[in-house]
């Protein structure tokens, strides 16, 4: 059974045992409400690492909506359960006012790859993301930490300060897990109605075709103006952005010169979904 912590003092104490033992860490940070994608990170750091600590906190100073705050699903023993099978040593699971204690004056601020895409319309979302992240590396000093490619901006982020601030930590980006029909694991999927449920794999068909379409020389422009209709077509209520952006530093792209992948955030029931897709090139 893994062991659930609750204060950075007896974090560190387990933690120094482990070290003592002349373990290797590896760190998974999450929000909870675990699913296969989550445990893809987890099954990774457990085959890599002696002892793998996975932490559920869910950070309210990057949550910008405070309704998505509020909806956003809790259920420590079922992700518990979840996590026992994988032979996670500890669960790391403090409340806010422990990760928070004197409220804190300090934050994490990313320039450049913040800039754009989740960035333009979550205003202080990638400040409370690096922030909590600094901390969670900082009080786990792991040797290495695991992030979706989902959230493939954030890592990308997270590359940047832990290189900017010299976190002695290896960052590694696993893939997208995705349900049977294409529609990228997320936790507030479950937050979609029947119908919406049954709508949502439209978005990672679209990026796709879109891709395709990029791929065999169609113009850029074109093809994602194409794409939106699309999804609005399909019943989508709105689009944040779909947009292509080199892999590397997720600068704009217009052209298919270097490699590059697709983004997109959109609502369905309320609900904003976000995807990405490498375009492959030849
Ligand atoms: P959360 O959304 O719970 O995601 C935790 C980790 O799981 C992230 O690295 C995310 O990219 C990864 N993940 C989510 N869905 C995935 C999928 N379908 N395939 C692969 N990986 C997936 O991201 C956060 O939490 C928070 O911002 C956090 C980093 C924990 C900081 O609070």
């Amino acid at each position: 059974k893994p062991l659930i912590v609750r204060t950075v003092n007896e974090l560190r104490a387990q933690i120094g045992a482990l070290r003592k033992a002349g373990k290797t860490v590896g760190l998974v940070p999450t929000m909870g409400a675990l699913h296969e994608g989550h445990l893809s990170l987890v099954r990774a750091a457990g085959a890599a690492n002696d002892a793998v600590v996975v932490s559920i906190f869910v950070n309210p100073t990057q949550f910008n909506d405070p309704n998505d705050l509020e909806k956003y699903p809790r259920d420590e023993a079922t992700d518990v359960a979840l996590l026992e099978p994988l032979g996670v040593d500890i669960v790391w699971a403090p409340q806010v006012d422990e990760m928070y204690a004197d409220g804190s004056d300090t934050k994490v601020t990313v320039e450049g790859v913040s800039e754009g895409l989740c960035g333009a319309t979550r205003p202080g979302h990638f400040d409370g993301v690096a922030t909590v992240v600094t901390k969670l590396l900082l009080q786990v000093l792991p040797d290495t930490a695991y992030f979706g490619q989902k959230d493939y901006q954030q890592l990308a982020v997270i590359n940047r300060f832990v290189k900017d601030l010299n976190i002695p930590v290896e960052i590694v980006g696993c893939p997208i897990l995705r349900e049977d029909d294409g529609l990228a694991m997320s936790s507030r999927n479950v937050r979609l109605s029947d119908n919406g449920r049954v709508l949502a794999p439209v978005l990672f068909q679209t990026l796709s075709e879109t891709a395709a379409q990029i791929d065999s020389g169609n113009e850029v422009v074109s093809a994602i103006q194409l794409a939106e209709k699309k999804l609005l077509d399909a019943g989508f209520e709105g689009i944040d952005y779909l947009e292509m952006r080199s892999a590397d530093d997720l600068s704009p792209m217009t052209e298919f010169d270097r490699p590059a992948r697709l983004f997109v955030a959109a609502f369905l029931d309320g609900v904003r979904l976000i995807d990405n897709v490498v375009v492959k090139g030849r």
